[in-house]
């Protein structure tokens, strides 16, 4: 049986993930900040554990306690919508130290068994907005494209291993905890630049009237299915039909 780590499984797509691959009669460990065992289905082949990706000590912890795993998700991340003038410096390096340093240490602390298997899958949850730059997200869209760019040169020296390294870039999905996780943020982070509050109420109202569909869990965790499973994916993969339109305009 095979076994998948995924990190950020408390809502939103890691939940789904989680769901998905236990669906196909995986192993799944699944790790978050709070763990909680009322959200997933009950199963012998489900491990919840905690796991911060920002705490070296927790990402020591987690994969010790998780064992040999096949695959790993790097899903973890949070989001900011602001103006760069309204963006703290260390705000600036919180959204990096969850979604690009996160990402980069978890990959670390389970290359060597993937080594030394010759064997397993590293796969990076990033955006969209990679592929095609938005007002008012420029600190998030830089620690997402940071990860593209990570996870396309590690492909090229884990080939020799047999171990891949691909990328899922999810649409805008309003149906996760992600726009309510960043906004809650954003008192500690100072508020909106005021400078930027039209900008902000145009691209607001954007969204809100933008008829295309958006992208729902299941396409980020059928996307993740086949970048994990599927030898052929291609080493980005968009996911949810907004992030397909974009990536074949792009
Ligand atoms: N929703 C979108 O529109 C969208 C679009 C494109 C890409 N994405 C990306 O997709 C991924 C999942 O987002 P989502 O929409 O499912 O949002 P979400 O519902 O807010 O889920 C994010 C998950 O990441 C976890 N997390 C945050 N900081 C963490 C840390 N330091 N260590 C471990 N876990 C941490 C959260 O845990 P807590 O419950 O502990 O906070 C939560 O489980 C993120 O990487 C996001 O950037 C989202």
């Amino acid at each position: 049986m095979k076994t998948v780590m995924i990190t950020g499984c408390s809502s939103g797509f890691g939940l789904e993930i989680a769901r998905h691959f236990l669906d196909r009669g995986w192993s799944v460990v699944a790790t978050m900040r709070t763990p909680r065992s009322d959200i997933l289905p009950a199963s012998d082949r489900l491990r919840v554990l905690p796991l911060d990706v920002t705490d070296a000590q927790s990402i020591a912890k987690a994969v010790a306690a998780a064992g040999p795993i096949d695959v790993l998700v790097n899903n973890a991340g949070i989001g900011l919508l602001n103006a760069l003038e309204g963006t703290d410096i260390e705000v600036t390096r919180d959204i990096f130290e969850t979604n690009t340093l996160g990402t980069i240490a978890m990959t670390q602390a389970v290359l060597p068994q993937f080594r030394e298997r010759k064997a397993g899958v590293i796969v990076n949850v990033t955006s969209s907005v990679t592929l095609r730059p938005l007002a008012l997200l420029s600190v998030y869209t830089a620690s997402k494209a940071a990860v593209n760019a990570f996870t396309e040169s590690l492909a090229l020296e884990l080939e020799q291993f047999n171990i891949r390294a691909r990328v899922v870039m999810p649409g805008r999905a309003p149906s996760t905890r992600f726009g309510e996780n960043a906004a809650g943020r954003m008192p500690a982070a100072g508020g909106f630049h005021q400078a930027y509050a039209p900008l902000l109420q145009n691209v607001l109202a954007g969204w809100a009237k933008d008829p295309s569909p958006t992208t729902r869990p299941l396409d980020v965790a059928e996307a993740v299915w086949l970048a994990a499973t599927d030898p052929d994916c291609p080493p980005r993969l968009p996911a949810g039909p907004d992030a397909v339109e974009w990536a074949e305009a792009a």
